[in-house]
């Protein structure tokens, strides 16, 4: 029986965690993030999942965000900076961290090997989750942030995503021991874990069940990572502001939100912070 007991974040607890907005700040001063995935060829095409992570991390703060995308791929939002490249690789990005595998389906787990030699923090998601990813960040000793829901955990686990979601405290400090990486099981409650440290997640809303939030989330944690936190630090606070800006949706409009707009509303989840 493991002895390690979870903590529930709180606003005071991650108040002191915010980064703060100098008068002489500058968009190379304030965090600079990497997105690397989409995908081209047969199949499905998750088509948004990067645009929206990027998104999230312009809305967490971010002061550049360089978009990596298959050649032909939409370019959004306006504010990003893209790098078509025919197939998975790493351009030459003047980033602090980097959001890899939204939308990457069979490309996800190229789009991480390529990324590793960044050497950057990095927030591994969807198709870029696959233990050989994981393995190869925790032998390179990289900060990385895995961001599984329940079905890729389960995936990761080697078990069913009834199970992960059945205790999900168990499954993502099991994934945490696992991997050696810091762990956000996303869901209701979302879950962080790093060694044996456990984290559970007081905000969110069951209207953040929608196609492209989890993108979001992996855009605004990688925001957080390239403004200096440490990656359970960024991880809870992203999570937290996350669910907050859902909470605040949910008050104003019901169910039927969209995932940009859960972008749109960190700003304000984050002025009840400061
Ligand atoms: N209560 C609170 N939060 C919730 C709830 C709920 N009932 N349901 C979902 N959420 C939150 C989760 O905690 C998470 O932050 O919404 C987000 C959903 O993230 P994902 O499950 O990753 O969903 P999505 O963003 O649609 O992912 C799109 O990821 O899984 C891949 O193949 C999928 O490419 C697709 C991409
Ligand atoms: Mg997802």
């Amino acid at each position: 029986e493991d002895s390690t007991l979870p903590e529930v974040a709180t606003l005071e607890a991650l108040r002191p965690l915010l980064p703060r907005r100098p008068l002489t700040a500058h968009k190379g001063s304030v965090g600079r993030v990497g997105v690397l995935g989409g995908y081209r060829g047969e199949g499905l095409l998750y088509a948004g999942a990067p645009l929206l992570a990027a998104l999230g991390a312009y809305r967490m703060g971010a002061g550049l965000v360089h978009l990596v995308l298959p050649e032909g791929h939409p370019p959004s939002p306006l504010e990003a900076v893209f790098h078509p490249v025919p197939a998975p690789s790493l351009p030459p990005l003047k980033v602090e961290a980097l959001a890899v595998g939204m939308g990457g389906g069979p490309w996800g787990a190229a789009w991480a090997l390529a990324a590793l030699e960044a050497g950057l923090p990095t927030v591994l998601d969807a198709d870029a989750l696959t233990l050989e990813v994981a393995e190869a960040y925790r032998r390179r000793g990289l900060p990385a942030v895995l961001t599984p829901h329940a079905g890729e955990a389960a995936r990761l686990l080697g078990t069913t995503p009834e199970a992960v979601a059945g205790d999900p405290l168990e499954a993502a400090r099991a994934l945490a021991e696992r991997t050696g990486l810091t762990v956000v099981l996303k869901g209701a409650p979302t879950v962080v874990a790093e060694g044996d440290r456990l984290s559970v997640n007081p905000t969110g809303h069951p209207a953040l069940a929608t196609g492209g939030t989890g993108d979001v989330l992996s855009g605004a944690i990688a925001a957080l990572l390239a403004a200096g936190l440490p990656p359970f630090e960024a991880a809870r606070l992203g999570v937290f502001l996350h669910g907050l800006a859902g909470d605040l949706l949910a008050e104003e409009k019901g169910i039927g939100l969209l995932a940009h707009e859960v972008a749109e509303a960190l700003p304000r989840a984050r002025r009840l912070l400061e």
